[in-house]
């Protein structure tokens, strides 16, 4: 029987229809998918959902009940929980209170702060959590406090949960936690919404799904085992899209970017690589496995303590991103949103604010040449808004990263382009451009560095992967030994566990 009812709902913003008429239900303890390109409207659809965002037309049945209300803490009343793409928890105040919040949202109960953190630490311990409650939400990883707002989810007894891309900053291990959680919610009756761009996660969780384009239902599957991928891929960006990858052969020239036993505080173990004009490199491994790290330490963002950088064999001074960047190197970071976006600006203005020009000011601007660069990556990327003068906070979470990465993939006389989760957000339909962009570039000359915890992608896109865990180099694989055992297996901390992910 139908638990959750949604009835020709319809949501607009200026210049956007956001929502039309969409209508569909959900049967009860069931996990149902929510997929569709950035901007289809899955965010708004949970907004409406959550109490946070009126409909314009259209209700809501929970039970069959109709439901009326107009704020998320009334939705709150009506068992409905729901976590945001963008957390929601307060920084400055520590996991067990950040809990207490979740609980009574609007209402600071007076508790003794020790029963409260001995309290959410055998509540936490009981759903399988790792985290310490006493501990300030600003100090965890995002992965962490992704953990805490689940937590906060599971710790109220929900009738309808909805999930916006809960995992894209998780670990495989921290993922593995939340599936089986949702298992046992599923098990209780519990109606979950979740929405995802990664298929394998849908197919892995959800009992049936929904497919939104262009902010209209495009498909509804009540049993998602009568689907395909390839036929929720095509319903989604309303093409066939038969390799997303693309890869193909490329001459390589000499030695581009040269990096000497690189290491640095969290790099404890010296890196060696060197990348050919037309390369992309791979790094794979896990969250934490130093990727990241090693990244800053050749820009420079890090203190590098040994080795050396060089570029056309050029030496790049270390400690020095300014001269990293006058040296021909771009980082595009991991964390887009935080260390990106220019709130309150435009689309336009924040794809012509490149690195370059923020250590130079007074470069030259060329407004009909901004322009018609944004328009350009504006189609390329397919950033689905109405005008470049858009501000960028009105854009769905995906289109904001395809912004950013409009930004960095625009700049000129680049020779080293480091590139950290490139896709992370971001539909398949878009994925496939951003590859044949930086093939582009790549065949320019430039030597380009993905870092990814994707394995399909960067066996994907790859000439070569090098794999690091813990710190250290792994492992350093040719295109022609790619094997997707073997990688995994170089990136896992305990080889023996290489079976259980
Ligand atoms: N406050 C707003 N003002 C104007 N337009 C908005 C606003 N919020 C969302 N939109 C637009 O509504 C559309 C749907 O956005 P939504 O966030 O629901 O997409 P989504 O499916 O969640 O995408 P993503 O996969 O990128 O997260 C987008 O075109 C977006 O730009
Ligand atoms: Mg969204």
């Amino acid at each position: 029987m139908a638990f959750l009812e949604f009835k020709g709902i319809s949501k607009g913003y200026p210049g956007v229809q956001a929502l039309s008429d969409v209508s569909f239900n959900v049967e009860r303890g069931a996990v149902h998918g929510l997929m569709g390109e950035n901007g289809a409207g899955k965010s708004t659809l949970i907004r409406v959902l959550s109490g946070d965002q009126a409909a314009d037309t259209g209700s809501i049945v929970i039970d069959g009940v109709e439901q009326h209300y107009s704020s998320v803490r009334d939705a709150f009343h009506a068992g409905v929980i729901v976590i945001h793409q963008e957390l929601q928890l307060v920084p400055e105040l520590t996991v067990a209170e950040n809990l207490w919040l979740g609980r009574f949202p609007g209402k600071v109960g007076v508790i003794d702060g020790r029963t409260l953190i001995e309290t959410v630490r055998s509540k936490l311990k009981e759903i399988g959590i790792d985290v310490d409650p006493a501990a300030k939400i600003s100090s965890l990883s995002i992965g962490a406090r992704q953990m805490v707002e689940i937590a906060k989810a599971v710790m109220v007894d929900a009738r309808v949960i909805a999930l916006d891309e809960p995992t894209s900053s998780l670990s495989s291990r921290e993922s593995e936690i939340l599936f089986s959680l949702i298992d046992r919610l599923r098990a209780n009756g519990t109606v979950i919404l979740y929405v995802s761009h990664r298929l394998d996660e849908i197919f892995r969780l959800c009992d049936s799904l929904s497919v939104l384009r262009d902010g209209k239902l495009a498909a509804h599957h009540p049993k998602i085992v009568d689907t395909t991928r390839e036929q929720i891929i095509s319903q989604m960006v309303g093409r066939e899209i038969s390799n997303i990858w693309g890869w193909r052969e490329r001459p390589l020239g000499e030695v581009r970017l040269e990096a000497k036993g690189l290491s640095g505080s969290k790099l404890r173990n010296p890196v060696t690589f060197s990348v050919r004009k037309g390369e992309i490199l791979g790094f794979f491994g896990l969250i934490g496995a130093g990727r990241s790290e090693m990244a800053r330490l050749l820009y420079g963002a890090d203190h590098r303590h040994e080795g050396s950088v060089s570029i056309d064999g050029v030496a790049v001074s270390p400690n020095n991103p300014k001269a990293a960047i006058s040296a021909g190197m771009v980082l595009c970071p991991e964390d887009r949103k935080f260390d990106g976006i220019l709130q309150g600006r435009s689309i336009e203005e924040n794809i012509a604010i490149s690195s370059r020009r923020h250590f130079s000011p007074f470069g030259i601007l060329n407004p009909k040449k901004e322009a018609s660069v944004a328009d350009q990556f504006i189609a390329k990327l397919r950033v689905r808004t109405p005008t470049r003068k858009q501000d960028i906070v009105n854009l769905s979470g995906g289109n904001q990263q395809k912004v950013i990465l409009g930004r960095w993939l625009s700049e000129r006389g680049v020779k080293v382009l480091v590139i950290d989760e490139p896709t992370r957000g971001i539909d398949v339909g878009a994925k496939s451009e951003i590859y044949e962009i930086l093939y582009e570039l790549a065949a320019g000359g430039m030597a380009i560095v993905v870092i990814s915890s994707e394995l399909p992608e960067v066996m994907g896109i790859s000439d070569r992967i090098m794999v690091m865990c813990q710190g250290r180099v792994a492992a350093n694989v040719a295109r022609a030994d790619f094997d997707e055992r073997a990688i995994l297996t170089a990136a896992l901390p305990d080889k023996s566990a290489a079976g259980t992910i």
